[in-house]
């Protein structure tokens, strides 16, 4: 144990003698991906009416759309061209001082919707808000209501994002830490607090059910086409895990994917497929950090800025990857903005109308890249 602690001790000095030599960030920057399309680049951004951070985008059942969650927390729908972005709902009542495009201490006051996702049958919207947990709002949108904010006894931190099974009248969502908000993501990521969980939200009985717990920032949350198993992306550790829902191993997981970054948000296209978005890939600093606990919470104790620590683990530049899974996990594709020159830190793709819809939390645009 002593000589652990010792060697831990001498890695961390190291690195904070070399974090204050400041290196040239070329050799902190992840390797790149064998394979990997550098294509995003040529994607169109639209901003979001002066907002920020659209996490996720959906669409409505119609198609109308996208709505996007924003860091004001409203969530906008596009009209088109013309009339651009609308307020279409809000989690907040208290709104009065939420007018700041971008002003992270006051999200547990206006709110902070991350994933959303149309109910098909309904056309309710349900939104995983950051702040005030699982809540819905009908298809005319307006006050969103509150349908779970804790389970069994311990209050949602970071509610992040949720699929449902329209045939079974479930929803699934995730809580990425029963200790951090979302706007101490950095600690919730690297400080090796494993209080992430798995719920499952019966509509009718209106039942709440934790399936996994112990996870290490659960992110983005997709069902499969046939309604066999679940897929859950665990930020912290680059995979996606796969909760079988039935069959003769419901109830079980196992790791569906090992990613060459770590995953954000996971969409489903209409082939069955799954595209990730990778907020970062791995890189040498992210790797040496996560590597131990210790290490994480040494980082999130330097003298330095979130913003600085945050450039510092992705190796030192902004950009954009994606990857697409087949339906055993196996990787299809991988897409890329290398450089970052036009969509940088994205949280979701979604295929539609062979185009991908991207997401961004910490950019005021949508992307858009054109699949033919
Ligand atoms: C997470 O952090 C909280 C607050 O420090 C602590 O009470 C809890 O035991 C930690 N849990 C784990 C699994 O590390």
């Amino acid at each position: 144990m002593a000589s652990k602690l010792g060697a831990v001790a001498i890695v961390l000095a190291v690195m904070a003698v070399v974090l204050a030599l400041n290196p040239p960030t070329h050799l902190l920057r992840p390797p790149p991906i064998p394979g990997a399309h550098d294509c995003l680049h040529a994607s169109k951004v639209v901003p979001v009416g002066g907002t920020h951070g659209p996490e996720s985008l959906t669409f409505d059942p119609s198609g109308g759309g996208p709505y996007a969650g924003v860091a004001d927390g409203q969530i906008l729908k596009w009209e088109g061209d013309e009339r651009g972005w609308v307020n279409f709902a809000f989690t907040s009542s208290q709104r009065k001082e939420c007018t700041r495009p971008f002003a992270p201490e006051l999200e547990h006051v206006c709110g902070r919707p991350l994933g959303l996702r149309f109910d098909k049958k309904t056309g309710d919207l349900y939104i995983a808000d950051a702040y005030f947990g699982l809540m819905v709002v009908g298809p005319d949108g307006g006050l969103a209501t509150l349908v779970a904010n804790q389970a069994e006894g311990e209050p949602f931190r970071f509610t992040n994002d949720l699929d449902i099974d329209e045939s079974e009248d479930v929803i699934y969502f995730t809580d990425s830490s029963t200790t951090y908000h979302r706007r101490q993501f950095l600690n919730a990521f690297l400080s090796g607090n494993r209080t992430g969980r798995l719920m499952k939200y019966d509509k009718s009985s209106k039942g709440l059910k934790v399936l996994l717990r112990g996870l290490a920032f659960p992110n983005g949350v997709a069902l499969s086409k046939d309604g066999l198993f679940l897929l859950v992306a665990e930020s912290a550790t680059g995979r996606i895990l796969r909760l079988w829902l039935k069959g003769p191993n419901a109830g079980k997981f196992d790791i569906f994917a090992d990613l060459p970054g770590y995953p954000d948000n996971i969409k489903r296209n209409s082939r069955g497929e799954f595209w990730v978005a990778l907020h970062a890939k791995k890189g040498p600093v992210l790797r040496f950090l996560l590597s131990n606990s210790l290490i994480g919470n040494f980082a999130l104790r330097l003298p330095i800025s979130l913003q600085k620590l945050h450039l510092l683990l992705v190796g030192g530049k902004a950009e954009a990857t994606a990857v697409k899974l087949g339906k055993e996990g196996e990787i299809l594709e991988v897409v890329e903005d290398k450089e970052g020159k036009t969509v940088q830190f994205i949280s979701e793709v979604e295929e539609r109308d062979n185009k991908l819809w991207i997401g961004s939390v910490m950019r005021p645009f949508i992307g858009i890249y054109d699949l033919n």
